[in-house]
């Protein structure tokens, strides 16, 4: 896809993925709507996309908030006329025992992560159908392929949002509309400063502008899918659909050292 003149819609574009996916989108000079609660980094943001001959239009919105993601995609589209490309990046976590989760944790983490995306697809998708270039991308996790103890819920929201782009794009077939989904492994963002998982856990980081790139590759490709992780992820991929019991043992191993190092992991 030729990104030029594009208008992409991007959630959580303050801080981390979002952040790194803005910068290297604005290298092929679009029109980004960026989205977040915090106007400055938004507005900081905005500055240096402009820098670089793309165009900005910040919008601030509590995406959980009743009407919010009409909102934001009606202030898209009068700024740029339409929307060609939803970026659903915007997202939190709260890590720990289920019983230990506040009521609250998990009823946000559920507002973000999947409500809140399919909301802002279902207000975007006239725009997307308009659009001879429409783009849904989903930032899942690689927690919503292997899901991991102590990330119940936000393995239910990941693996909720990859099977939602999974089924629309099969509905969209052959209607103008693609849906790509991405599948980061850890990645060194604000969300992951509260975790004290390393390598020793299983948890190996990247940037989030590896992540970007990535994205950026798969944009321009048609892609359905960016995993990351490489081989050790396919491989572990591959053993988890096949043997997951032998997963759970790999994993109960680790399972003291894991509760330890993500009992205090939470980004809201
Ligand atoms: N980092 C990782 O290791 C990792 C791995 C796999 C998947 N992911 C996924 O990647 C995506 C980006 O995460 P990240 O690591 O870049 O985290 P991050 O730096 O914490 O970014 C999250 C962004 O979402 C925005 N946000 C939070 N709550 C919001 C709300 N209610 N309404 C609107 N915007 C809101 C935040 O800005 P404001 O606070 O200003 O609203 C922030 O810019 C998430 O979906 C995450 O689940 C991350």
């Amino acid at each position: 896809m030729d990104l030029r003149n594009a208008s992409i819609l991007l959630t959580g574009a303050g801080s981390g993925i979002g952040h790194a996916l803005a910068l290297r989108l604005a290298e092929h000079t679009p029109r980004l709507t960026l989205v977040g609660r915090r106007q400055q980094p938004l507005d900081e943001l905005a500055d240096r996309v402009r820098e670089q001959g793309a165009q900005a239009h910040v919008v601030t919105a509590d995406l959980t908030e009743p009407g919010a993601p009409e909102t934001v995609v009606a202030s898209a589209r009068a700024e740029f006329g339409g929307v060609d490309v939803l970026v659903n990046n915007a997202g939190n976590v709260r890590a720990g025992r289920l019983e230990v989760i506040e009521e609250s944790e998990v009823v946000a983490q559920i507002a973000l992560n999947l409500t809140a995306p399919i909301l802002l697809t279902r207000a975007a998708l006239p725009s997307l159908r308009e659009s001879d270039r429409g783009l849904v991308i989903n930032i899942s996790s690689g927690i919503g392929l292997i899901a991991m103890p102590f990330y119940a819920t936000y393995a239910a929201t990941k693996a909720g949002i990859a099977h939602f782009g999974e089924a629309l794009r099969r509905e969209l077939y052959g209607e103008g509309v693609h849906v790509l989904t991405v599948y980061p492994g850890a990645t060194s963002t604000p969300m992951m400063e509260s975790s004290k998982a390393g390598v020793e856990e299983g948890f190996e980081y990247e940037s989030p502008e590896a992540v970007a790139d990535a994205t950026v590759e798969a944009i321009r490709n048609g892609s359905l899918n960016v995993i990351r992780g490489g081989q050790q992820r396919s491989d572990m991929i591959a053993t988890n659909r096949e043997d997951p019991a032998s997963v759970d043992r790999m994993l109960g191993e680790r399972k003291a050292l894991l509760e330890t190092a993500v009992e205090g992991h939470s980004s809201m």
